[in-house]
C-alpha cells in the first residue's frame, strides 16, 4: 500500500481538454445548504417520491447492518465493485451510479451470484450523502475517475468533488473511514488536493482483483494517474 497522495509517471494526455480543465469558480451549492440538494435524476427530492421511498427504505436497511459499509461512487459496469465485493465478505458494499442501465445490469449479476454484501443502486451520490447517508458509518468511500464535465455549464451543475459533497462523505465516515479519489485528469486532481487541505494522507487501499475500465484503459495507453487516500 503506499502513502496518498501521488501520480503514476507517464506520457502526456492524450487528450488536449484535460490541460485546459478548470474547476468552477464557486460550488453552485452551499456546504451546510438545507437537505434538498441538486442532482440528476431530479435531485434529493426524488426520494419523497413513493416510488423511491422504497429504494430509500432498501438502502437505509442495508447500511444499517452489521459490519462495515463501503461505498463505490460511479461504478459503471461495476466488474471492479463486484470483484471488491467477492473478495472481502466481512465488508459490505454500496454500488452507486447514476446510469440506469449499468445499475440494473449489475444488480442482475449482484442476484444470480447470490451476494449479500453488494447494493447496487442507480442513484445521484450527491444526494444519497446529503439526505440518506448516517454519520460516522462507512469504512471506504471510492471515487474512482470521476467525470470531468468538459462543458464548463454542466461541469459548474455536475461536478461531483466540490466542497458540499467532500463535507458529507466526511460526516459519512466512521472514525478510520477514508476517502480514495483517483483521476488522470490533472488539473481535477489539484483541485482534489485543496478540497481535502485540512484531511490526513491515509494508505491506499489494497488494489482491487479487477481493475476499473478506466484503470485499465490508463494503463494500456501509459497515461498518469493521480491518487490519494485521505482520512479526515
Ligand atoms: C468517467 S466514469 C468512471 C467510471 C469508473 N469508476 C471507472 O473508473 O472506469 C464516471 C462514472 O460516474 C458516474 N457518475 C457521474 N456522476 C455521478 C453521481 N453524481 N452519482 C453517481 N454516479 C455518477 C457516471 O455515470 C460514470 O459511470
Amino acid at each position: 500500500m503506499s502513502r496518498s497522495d501521488r501520480s503514476t509517471p507517464g506520457a502526456p494526455h492524450p487528450d488536449d481538454r484535460v490541460a485546459g480543465w478548470q474547476a468552477p469558480d464557486a460550488p453552485d451549492r452551499a456546504i451546510d445548504a438545507p437537505a434538498d440538494v441538486p442532482g440528476a435524476l431530479g435531485g434529493s427530492r426524488l426520494f419523497e417520491q413513493p416510488q423511491y421511498r422504497a429504494e430509500a427504505a432498501r438502502f437505509a436497511a442495508f447500511i444499517a447492518g452489521p459490519g462495515p459499509v463501503a461505498v463505490e461512487v460511479g461504478f459503471d459496469h461495476g466488474r471492479r465493485l463486484l470483484s471488491l465485493a467477492e473478495q472481502a465478505a466481512d465488508l459490505r458494499w454500496v454500488g452507486l451510479e447514476v446510469r440506469r442501465a449499468r445499475a440494473l445490469d449489475l444488480a442482475a449479476r449482484v442476484e444470480e451470484r447470490g451476494l449479500t454484501n453488494l447494493l447496487a443502486w442507480r442513484a445521484d451520490a450527491r444526494t444519497v450523502f446529503r439526505r440518506l447517508m448516517p454519520p460516522g458509518r462507512l469504512a471506504r468511500v471510492d471515487v474512482l475517475f470521476p467525470t470531468p464535465w468538459w462543458h464548463p455549464g454542466r461541469r459548474a451543475r455536475r461536478m461531483l468533488l466540490e466542497p458540499g459533497f467532500v463535507a458529507d462523505v466526511r460526516r459519512s465516515l466512521a472514525p478510520e473511514g477514508v476517502l480514495h479519489i483517483a483521476t488522470d485528469v490533472g488539473p481535477y486532481f489539484e483541485h482534489v488536493r485543496g478540497l481535502m487541505a485540512d484531511w490526513r494522507p491515509a494508505d491506499d487501499p489494497p488494489p482491487a482483483p479487477t481493475p476499473s475500465r478506466r484503470e485499465r484503459t490508463c494503463a494500456r495507453a501509459g497515461i498518469p494517474v493521480h491518487r490519494g487516500t485521505w482520512r479526515p
